[in-house]
């Protein structure tokens, strides 16, 4: 069984209108050797833009969100299958902000993360407690039932990748203690295994939230971190590719 591929992807969130290519395009002139994985997941009316312009780069291009249907009358939504057309390789889903904003359950999740499979999409599945959750002492209990209930059977032996993303610590400045990711990531790769047997040592594992440059390198390499879902640090091309050096 191969080691997870490390992940470096940078969420823009709703952030990003074509001037701000120019910073995706810095970041992939500034790779270099790189083994690393890199992707950046632009709003949704940049993805054909960003996968034009990064077509001959390392730098890969998601989505930050999919309908689980794959067509119909859903105005304002975009299907799985229209971001792999626009040149999309991946999917962010399950993000805090959608589970928070509009109501997504684990069991939308799955759905979401079954239509970005059949589309031939990769998904980035988040999962994270809040900050009552963590002062209760439910943060593994409820990231790991995120993990069982997000993750549709399908993805045995497909490539996905899970990102820890306490929501606390995203956008906030603060982040975990390193043991405390530790702990939570330990837990999210036993109960992959427990799920998809040797199939769920493979997924990369990615911690999110607050992460910049200067804990970069702290964070990436705590066990069983595999890379990092990147918000506010991945819209400048200096900061991203200073935390992608850092693992
Ligand atoms: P942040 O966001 O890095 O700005 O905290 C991370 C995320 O929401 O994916």
């Amino acid at each position: 069984m191969t080691a997870p591929t490390p992940l470096i992807a940078g969420n823009w969130k709703m952030n990003g209108v074509a001037a701000s290519l120019a910073e995706a395009l810095a970041t992939a002139a500034g790779l270099g050797e790189t083994t690393t994985r890199v992707a950046i997941c632009p709003p949704a009316t940049l993805t054909d833009r960003a996968a034009a312009a990064l077509k001959d780069t390392k730098v890969l291009v998601g989505g930050q969100d999919c309908r689980a249907e794959t067509s119909g009358a859903f105005t304002g939504d975009v299907s799985a299958a229209m971001l792999a057309d626009a040149g999309a390789s991946l999917v962010i889903l399950g993000h805090s902000e959608r589970r928070a904003g509009y109501g997504e359950t684990d069991a939308l999740v799955a759905a979401k993360t079954s239509a970005a499979l059949t589309a031939g999409l990769e998904p980035i599945v988040c999962v994270g407690e809040t900050l009552d959750e963590r002062k209760a002492g439910k943060a593994l209990q409820i990231v790991t039932g995120q993990v069982r209930g997000s993750l549709p059977a399908e993805l045995a032996g497909k490539a996905f990748s899970v990102a820890y993303e306490p929501v606390w610590a995203i956008g906030t400045g603060l982040t975990p203690s390193t043991a405390e990711i530790e702990e939570v990531h330990v837990a999210i790769r036993a109960t992959l295994v427990e799920m998809f047997g040797d199939h769920g040592k493979t997924p990369a594992i990615l911690y999110g939230g607050s992460v910049k440059p200067s804990n970069a390198a702290e964070i990436l390499h705590a066990a069983e971190v595999g890379g990092a879902l990147v918000g506010g640090a991945s819209l400048k091309a200096e900061d991203f590719l200073a935390i992608i050096r850092a693992l």
